[in-house]
């Protein structure tokens, strides 16, 4: 027994030696950094607040030059008085094909013979999001036009300048593109900017291009504001036929508007650069990763829910939805 006891403590320490080697080997591998920042061009869509608007600060901090897609005047004005003169701001609609066009000919323009070294596909809007049978067509389009269509609008305005530097693509999807929690067009538009980045990724790989996925939990920022998320699920009710809303019953909305303040508080981070830190390395690092997923509820229970069979999955998700009207049911 005594020697079944030491050879397995023996393999034991083995295992956690090789594993700590692996960490420390993974450590070294991914803090390495590509050189010469000031010549890169890197192209964020959607500065004008969040994620998007710390990223260019941050990389305009370390020296490169970047090229921030503004949607409006006003986080033009701000981004320029916090940054420095190696900053371009580009007016981006991604919705919008001609203003996608304009800015991929500016940045052509800007890149010269070196081409565009990344772009970050940041750009998005959560709203309207709601039951699936309380929205119409023209929700989801005007959705799915900003969160999937503008990503791949962008990215094949600029992949040429890209291929040429070898550079990198990043999207940002969400942990919503890996299981789908609640209704509307939200997470039908992360899933999808999910199956892009997969295909763009095996299809740039012999070009030398490397795309990342960035995959967040909930963080503080607009997209995730309780007001402005409870004001729009609101406007949806009551643009609802009375059928509708006596099917739901009206503790529906009650019970949905208290559990969307409730989960938002306890699941919502406020710490945005533990995002902007992973956008950077899918920029910068010599070897990016793949798929980067910030935040704790996307590590711990976001993303291991998304790997449980449907079925316990689905149940969980129940136990934390509100309730339909008992006769409806
Ligand atoms: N916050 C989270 O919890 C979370 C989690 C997972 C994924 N994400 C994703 O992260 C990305 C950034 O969002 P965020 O959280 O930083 O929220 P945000 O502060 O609202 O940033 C979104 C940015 O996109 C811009 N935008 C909206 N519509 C646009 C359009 N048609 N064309 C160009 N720009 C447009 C917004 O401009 P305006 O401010 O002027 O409207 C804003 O600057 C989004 O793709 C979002 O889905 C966020």
């Amino acid at each position: 027994i005594c020697t079944f006891i030491c050879s397995n403590k023996m393999l034991l320490y083995v295992l956690l030696g090789l594993m700590a080697l692996w960490f420390v080997y993974r450590w070294f591998r991914e803090s390495k950094r590509v050189p010469n920042k000031g010549d890169k061009y890197v192209y964020v869509t959607g500065c004008d607040s969040g994620f998007g608007n710390l990223l260019a600060r941050h990389l305009d901090q370390l020296g490169y030059r970047v090229i921030a897609g503004i949607y409006t005047e006003k986080g033009e004005n701000e981004l320029k008085k916090r940054t420095s003169d190696r900053l371009t701001t580009v007016h981006l609609d991604v919705s919008d094909s001609v203003s996608v066009a304009k800015a991929a000919a500016l940045i052509n323009t800007l890149v010269g013979n070196n081409g565009l070294w990344a772009v970050v596909n940041n750009a998005g809007i959560s709203t309207p999001s709601g039951p699936t049978d309380w929205l119409t067509i023209e929700d989801y389009k005007s959705m799915l036009s900003v969160n999937l269509c503008g990503v791949i609008d962008v990215t094949l305005s600029v992949l040429p300048l890209i291929k040429v530097s070898k550079g990198r693509v990043v999207n940002v999807a969400s942990v919503f593109g890996r299981i789908s929690p609640f209704g509307g067009p939200y997470c039908v538009s992360k899933y999808g900017v999910e199956a892009f980045n997969d295909s763009l990724r095996l299809d740039m790989t012999p070009f030398g291009v490397k795309v990342a996925c960035i995959e967040p939990g909930f963080f503080k920022t607009n997209v995730t504001d309780t007001v402005m998320v409870k004001r729009s699920l609101r406007e949806l009710w009551d643009r609802l036929s009375q059928k509708m809303r006596d099917e739901y019953g009206l503790d529906f909305l009650d019970s949905s508007l208290e559990m969307l303040e409730q989960r938002f508080k306890l699941l919502t981070d406020v710490d945005l650069m533990k995002v902007v830190s992973c956008m950077e390395h899918a920029v910068a690092a010599v070897h990016p990763r793949t798929r980067y997923s910030p935040g704790w509820d996307a590590k711990f229970l976001w993303l291991p829910l998304s790997y449980m069979p449907t079925c316990l999955c689905d149940r969980i998700l129940k136990t934390y939805s509100p309730e339909i009207k008992e006769s409806a049911r």
